[in-house]
């Protein structure tokens, strides 16, 4: 009853002559809209438990025979990351852009060897603030009507492109919020990598850990000199640096090198720019997770921009001293409240849910977990 129900009200959506004056039939919607109601009928809503980490962590060809590269069709969605852009022209996630976090905890796993623990904790970190917890459905960029029903503001489910709940400002080759386009990949900034750092680096045609600190670093000196708004605390403070080690640890195919983190330029700009494995690739050795991930030299504490050159330290956020996995995991509880302040029964259900998977990602952690839409 309950599937049936969202199903009618996401019809009703999706014809509303004031939503899409120009499409009164199912033969009249739109491709994407299609879509929509085919995987509402599909799908089963409401929170599902993660799914279990995979046990063949080994490298193996990725871009393979089942998983051919096909750009975005129209309607399509891709965002601000590079890694499930990727999977998603692949078919590791479902090609339009709208995923459940299950499938997307399997395909960071299967497709890049990301480890079980950090990818449950980034996609219920993204998936509480962004995501549809009724349908269980998350755009990996913009929002869209594909995700199912809204709920009652001040809720957004305005996927991964919503600035200020995951998504933050200075990453490495998308613009800030307050300066430009936040998922769009941007050409100045990547080429910004050859710019900072002098002779050394792209110029030699490839990234290496100290370019990528020396990038990751003046895109954070960029966005305190330019951006009136800049913030930078958790979570955008972790993923921030955790994200410049990203194309070392997941970019390289095992083929060239599982140990010599260095990237060349092509491959580099086959993922970030055109969402596409390089040929032949092979996914790393082993999984990276959170035990392994590493933030080449956080010399900004967390903090904000009050005005331009006016950065302030937060002092509340641990950043990566001690604690930082839970302060984030409560930021984000807090912030999951505050856009669900009266769920109904069944919104409820599912917040508690996928609050219960967050805070499993963190594994055995030190902080207690929190009930902020009951037990
Ligand atoms: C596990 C689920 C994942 C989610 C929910 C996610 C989400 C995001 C988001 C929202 C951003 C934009 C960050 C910002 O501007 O604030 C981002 C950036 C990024 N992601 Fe992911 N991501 C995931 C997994 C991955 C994987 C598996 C990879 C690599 C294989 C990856 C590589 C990157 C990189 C390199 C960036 C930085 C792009 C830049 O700075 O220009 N991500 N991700
Ligand atoms: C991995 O192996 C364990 C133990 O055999 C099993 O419970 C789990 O379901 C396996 N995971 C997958 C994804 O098959
Ligand atoms: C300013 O920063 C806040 C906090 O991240 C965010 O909610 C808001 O959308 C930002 N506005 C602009 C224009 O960047
Ligand atoms: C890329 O980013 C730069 C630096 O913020 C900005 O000036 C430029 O307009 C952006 N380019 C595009 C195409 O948005
Ligand atoms: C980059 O290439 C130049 C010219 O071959 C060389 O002198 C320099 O040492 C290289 N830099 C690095 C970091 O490899
Ligand atoms: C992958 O790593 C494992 C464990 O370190 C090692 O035994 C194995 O030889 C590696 N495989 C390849 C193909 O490098
Ligand atoms: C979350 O909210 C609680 C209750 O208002 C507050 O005590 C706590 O400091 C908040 N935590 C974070 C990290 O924002």
């Amino acid at each position: 009853m309950f599937s049936s129900l969202l199903t009618a009200s996401l019809l009703s959506l999706a014809l509303s002559a004031s939503a899409f004056p120009e499409y009164r039939s199912l033969a009249g919607l739109s491709a994407a809209e299609v879509r929509a109601v085919a995987r509402t009928f599909q799908s089963t809503p409401g929170a599902q438990p993660p799914p279990p980490a995979i046990n063949d962590t080994s490298s193996k060809l990725v871009f393979d025979d089942a998983h051919p590269y096909e750009p975005a069709r129209p309607g399509d969605i891709r965002g601000p990351c590079p890694g499930l852009n990727t999977l998603a022209s692949h078919g590791y996630l479902d090609r339009s852009g709208i995923a459940t976090p299950g499938e997307i905890i399997t395909a960071v796993q299967e497709g890049f060897n990301m480890g079980w623990d950090l990818a449950a904790f980034v996609t219920y970190a993204a998936f509480v603030v962004d995501g549809n917890h009724l349908t269980n459905l998350l755009s990996i960029g913009e929002k869209t009507p594909e995700t199912g029903p809204d709920a009652p503001a001040p809720a957004i489910i305005g996927g991964l492109n919503t600035h200020g709940a995951f998504e933050g400002d200075a990453s490495t080759t998308r613009d800030d919020f307050a300066l430009g386009n936040n998922f769009l990949f941007n050409e100045t900034l990547f080429d910004q990598v050859s710019i900072s750092s002098g002779d050394r680096l792209w110029v030699n045609g490839t990234l290496d850990i100290t370019s990528a600190a020396v990038h990751r670093h003046n895109r954070i000196l960029d966005s305190m000199a330019r951006n009136p708004n800049f913030t930078f605390t958790t979570p955008r403070y972790l993923t921030a640096y955790a994200e410049t080690t990203f194309p070392l640890a997941f970019f390289v195919s095992h083929q060239k090198s599982d140990t010599s983190l260095s990237l060349g330029l092509d491959d580099a700009r086959s993922f970030l720019q055109n969402n596409k494995f390089p040929d032949g690739f092979y996914r790393r050795n082993g999984s990276y997770g959170l035990t392994e991930v590493f933030a080449p030299f956080p010399d900004v504490l967390p903090g904000k921009n009050e005005g331009v050159g006016n950065y302030v330290v937060d002092p509340e956020d641990p950043g990566f001293n001690g604690g930082g996995l839970c302060y984030a995991y409560y930021k984000q509880s807090n912030l999951t409240l505050a856009m669900y302040p009266d769920p109904t029964d069944e919104l409820r259900t599912a917040l508690q849910q996928n609050m219960a998977s967050f805070y499993s990602a963190l594994g055995d952690p030190t902080c207690e977990e929190v009930f902020p839409f009951g037990q």
